[in-house]
């Protein structure tokens, strides 16, 4: 079965709220009815940008309401994906084009009990993580080359879903992963990948880049729905 940690929920990512208010900010998206907070880990080097570290994370946990999908831009999975564990993460999502052993990596996860997941780039073929789909509780499905918030979701991203899927149902896992889609997501976007079987919707500036918060959960919602 899904993850009910996961499956059917929106993740606002923090990478989108004012870091000088976070504590408001997070409050304010779980009120408006975020069901995951996902939390972008860019080291600078795997994509051009910096964003939050451990501290910050462990911060955040303490005072969350809800799970925590750690997303880790960095280019040594290997070495660090378990500190961020160590940190708060309950899903760790790393990146296929990162990672030099990816199943040792699932196996510490699921060791200390966290859900593991594995993210793919625009221009990764989906055949790239499809050994990995026989043990993941996660796909994230990247439709926006990864680094920054506010970017245009890229339209080939509902056909790779349906190949995930596909790969997903020789391995008789389709009822067992989460697809997530992460970057430039909006109520026209989140159509798109929910009909084709995203069940995990993250969205940064769609739904922190506006006061009226609760509105865009509801509609990322209501296409999680149909
Ligand atoms: C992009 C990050 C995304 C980003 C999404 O590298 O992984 O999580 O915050 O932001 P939007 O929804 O604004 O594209
Ligand atoms: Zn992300």
């Amino acid at each position: 079965m899904k993850s009910q940690l996961l499956d059917g929920k929106v993740a606002p990512s923090v990478l989108a709220a004012n870091v000088l208010d976070f504590l408001n900010e997070l409050r304010d998206v779980e009120a408006a009815g975020a069901g995951v907070h996902h939390f972008d880990v860019m080291d600078g080097h795997f994509v051009p940008n910096l964003s939050f570290g451990l501290p910050i994370l462990a911060e955040f946990k303490k005072h969350s309401q809800l799970p925590l999908d750690v997303h880790i831009m960095v280019s040594n999975p290997d070495e660090t994906a378990l500190q961020y564990v160590d940190h708060g993460a309950d899903v760790l999502v790393f990146h296929i084009e990162a990672a030099r052993h990816p199943h040792r990596i699932v196996q510490a996860l699921h060791d200390r009990g966290v859900l593991a997941g594995v993210a793919l780039n625009p221009g990764t073929p989906a055949a790239a993580i499809k050994e990995m789909l026989r043990v993941v509780d996660v796909v994230n499905v990247m439709s926006v080359n990864p680094g920054f918030s506010g970017q245009k979701f890229i339209a080939s991203t509902p056909y790779k879903i349906r190949e995930i899927v596909g790969y997903l149902q020789e391995v008789g896992r389709l009822d067992d992963v989460v697809i997530e889609v992460d970057g430039g997501i909006d109520a026209n976007t989140a159509k798109l990948v929910c009909q084709e079987g995203a069940s995990l919707l993250v969205a940064g500036s769609y739904v922190y880049g506006t006061s009226h918060r609760k509105d865009r959960i509801s509609a990322l919602m209501d296409a999680l729905k149909r």
